[in-house]
């Protein structure tokens, strides 16, 4: 018996496997290469081209500090499509047009994602379901009026973007920063560090980094404003798979994301998610996770104020021509003081063209559940066969009598 069950499982082991990669795989590998401030020379990154070329297509993101940080997803059927800059028009007060794609007509799906404002609170006496409404809040910190730093890192294909507030009269940016971080991927794989998102080749990862931004409360907490920019027709829609397993993020069982719906005769959709959880430390571990909670997705008479890359691009009056929607992401609450302690905090996000990554059981939870599925299935054939076994040998006993 033992032995069957033992057989078992390194069976339903290379089962899970194969599902798990299934799960992986989706959106063939991508050549990425970044690019900072196309077309302009000798200044400071303030604008990242990532060109990730398929075998019959290219998906271009664009992110840029200028204004509040902005990333520009674009999809073209087009392996050699071009990504454009007009300087001194994204530089004036009007900048629509400056940013473009060539061949024109090439791009058959576009969106923008916006990181407008980080809101702080007091916290003391927020309850465990607390997210941020109902609370003290400090004056929120627009992005926009943050100056921007840019690095690059070609081969391990990341960028960071690192913005102290412009005038900082209260010093919570004297010794702090917030930071956007962010990496492209030329294959599907899973991150390395929690909060371990799967991703594929269509997709970038972002990780918003508050680092010693001294809070201006014994009880701060901090909530996260992002807006995004769809074509008119198309909605965003919120939604959360929850799992059982926890075996990647220990403790998150939850999976929140912003899709696309497509309408009609439209071509690509694309998807946000996050795992509702952020780190409290560089070293990201289950002892220091901070549990994220958001609010409704809220899409009425939504305006997004300029300058930014979302306006160079699809236009000034771009509420006017496009669907906007907004979420807040709040960070901590029930787990007590974790930015207090170490006055950091990360929390990531993936951005990607097409159907979000779906992960599914791991295999140490398919191999427990086939050991808990396995062994009444063991323990009911030893039982059939020890029945037969002891009638046939009754039979036998009885054999002589006759
Ligand atoms: C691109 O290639 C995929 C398969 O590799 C195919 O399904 C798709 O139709 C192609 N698209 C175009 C526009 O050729
Ligand atoms: C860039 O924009 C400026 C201002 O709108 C315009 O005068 C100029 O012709 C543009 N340059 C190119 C190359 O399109
Ligand atoms: C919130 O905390 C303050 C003191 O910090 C206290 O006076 C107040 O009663 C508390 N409110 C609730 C609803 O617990
Ligand atoms: C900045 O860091 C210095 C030295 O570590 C410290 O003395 C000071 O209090 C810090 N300032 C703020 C506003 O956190
Ligand atoms: C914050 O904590 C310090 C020391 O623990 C205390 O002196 C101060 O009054 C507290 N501030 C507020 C606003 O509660
Ligand atoms: C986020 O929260 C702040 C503070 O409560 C609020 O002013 C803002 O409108 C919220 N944004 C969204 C999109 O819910």
């Amino acid at each position: 018996m033992l032995g069957g069950s033992s057989l078992l499982l390194p069976g339903l082991w290379l089962l899970g496997s194969v599902a798990c990669l299934r799960g992986a795989a989706g959106g063939d590998g991508r050549k990425v290469t970044l690019e900072y401030n196309p077309g302009r020379n000798g200044s400071s990154l303030s604008l990242l081209h990532v060109r990730a070329v398929g075998r019959n297509d290219t998906l271009h993101y664009v992110w840029s500090s200028i204004g509040a940080p902005t990333v520009l997803l674009l999809y073209t059927q087009n392996e050699s499509s071009t990504l454009h800059v007009n300087w001194t028009k994204l530089n004036s007060t009007s900048p629509a047009g400056a940013i473009w794609v060539d061949p024109p007509g090439s791009v058959v799906y576009s969106t923008a994602v916006v990181f407008t404002k980080v809101f702080e609170y007091n916290g003391a006496n927020a309850s465990a379901l607390s997210t941020g409404q109902g609370e003290t809040f400090y004056p929120p910190y627009d992005l926009a009026d943050f100056s921007w730093n840019g690095s690059l890192n070609q081969t391990a294909l990341t960028a960071k973007f690192q913005g102290v507030k412009t005038s900082d009269p209260g010093g919570a940016f004297r010794n702090g920063t917030i930071s956007f971080q962010v990496t492209a991927y030329e294959q599907s794989s899973r991150d390395s560090p929690l909060p371990r998102l799967l991703h594929t080749a269509n997709s970038s990862k972002v990780e918003f980094i508050m680092d010693r931004v001294a809070p201006r409360g014994n009880s701060s907490r901090f909530l996260l404003e992002v807006v995004t920019v769809e074509e008119r027709g198309r909605h965003k829609r919120l939604n959360s798979v929850q799992s059982i397993d926890d075996e990647y993020t220990p403790t998150i069982f939850e999976m929140a994301q912003l899709v696309s719906e497509p309408h009609n005769d439209s071509i690509g959709s694309s998807f946000f998610q996050w795992k509702t959880t952020a780190y409290g430390s560089r070293d990201a571990s289950r002892e220091n996770a901070i549990h994220c909670h958001y609010q409704p997705l809220q899409t009425a008479n939504r305006t997004l104020a300029g300058p930014s890359i979302a306006h160079a691009y699809f236009g000034e009056a771009l509420e006017h021509s496009h669907s906007i929607a907004a979420i807040n992401i709040s960070f901590g609450g029930e787990d007590g003081e974790v930015y207090m302690e170490k006055g950091y905090l990360s929390w990531s996000a993936l951005l990607g063209f097409g159907t979000p990554p779906e992960d599914t059981f791991s295999p140490l939870v398919i191999a427990i559940m086939a050991v808990a599925l396995g062994t009444p299935v063991v323990l009911l054939l030893a039982g059939v066969l020890v029945l037969l076994f002891t009638r046939r040998k009754r039979y036998s006993e009885y054999e002589p009598i006759n």
